[in-house]
């Protein structure tokens, strides 16, 4: 499944590392992910999610205000029986994690290293590698689902890797989500936008909500902060904001799509 990303050959796992008919080897790490983003499609040297903000989301997601999301993607994807599960844009595994204890082959993959190196280093049962979701090193249509949760759109490449009849799962931040977040760091507050459900080459089989309420203490909701945008967006003074502000519960609305690839 995985191929070179040089040459496009598949890749085999040989002892410590995966190695291609091209002779082009890729060293498996200690933690056990292996690296298969080429350098000349680094755009910085450090590409997405960086290591303080990875670190508030492992914080955060392990005091499971979003294990409801997790338990709804697993049991969607329970009713396909996959075999083969692509998780996009991973970040530390949290959703990776599960889905490998439910299914055969899962592969995570997130364009930060970072990321992939702390999913490595925690779960075993799952394949990591480094890799952009714009050009995913995997064959085409050799996959029986493919996740994407709040992680970049690269539509052509999804359809690419997946196979007819598989199920492509997404996951986006509803209308509310965070809502009161928000409120506390800015003046006026814009719902969300969500974007339009239409994809090529897939069917859309449902689209669901998910609402609720959680309440993060102090901490959780600073790591809660650290792991958005916001945090780039506002900030020193929104942590100010968020620290002087009293505890409250705050909404998390996700919207869950799932097709089919026809
Ligand atoms: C909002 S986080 C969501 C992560 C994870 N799915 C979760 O919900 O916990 C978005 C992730 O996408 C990653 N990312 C950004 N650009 C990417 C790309 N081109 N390919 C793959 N991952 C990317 C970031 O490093 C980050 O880990
Ligand atoms: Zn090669």
């Amino acid at each position: 499944m995985l191929i070179c990303p040089h040459c496009g050959k598949s890749l085999q796992k040989k002892d410590r590392a995966y190695v291609c008919a091209g002779r082009h080897s890729f060293d498996l790490s200690r933690q056990g992910y292996v690296n298969l983003l080429p350098v000349s499609a680094r755009k910085t040297e450090n590409p997405g999610d960086n290591a303080a903000m990875i670190a508030c989301r492992r914080r955060f997601l392990s005091g499971g205000a979003y294990s409801p999301l997790r338990e709804k993607v697993c049991e969607i994807l329970q009713a396909f029986r996959p075999s083969s599960v692509l998780d996009c844009g991973c970040a530390d595994g949290y959703y990776t994690e599960e889905l490998a204890k439910r299914f055969p082959c899962v592969f995570g993959f997130d364009i930060s290293r970072d990321a992939v190196r702390l999913a490595a280093a925690t779960d075993k049962k799952a394949v990591y590698f480094v890799a952009s979701s714009f050009r995913i090193p995997v064959s085409s249509a050799s996959v029986d689902a493919v996740t994407r949760i709040f992680a970049p759109d690269a539509p052509e490449e999804f359809l690419r890797v997946l196979r007819r009849g598989g199920a492509f799962v997404e996951v986006l931040p509803g209308e509310r989500h965070l809502s009161e977040l928000k409120e506390i760091l800015y003046e006026t507050v814009r719902p969300n936008r969500v974007p339009s459900s239409v994809r090529e080459g897939m069917k859309l089989l449902s689209e669901e909500e998910l609402i609720y309420a959680f309440t993060p203490d102090a901490d959780g909701r600073r790591d809660l902060y650290g792991m958005t945008p916001y945090a780039y967006k506002t900030g020193k003074s929104g942590e100010e904001k968020l620290a002087a502000a009293p505890v409250c519960p705050v909404t998390a609305h996700f919207v869950l799509r799932t097709y089919v690839r026809i």
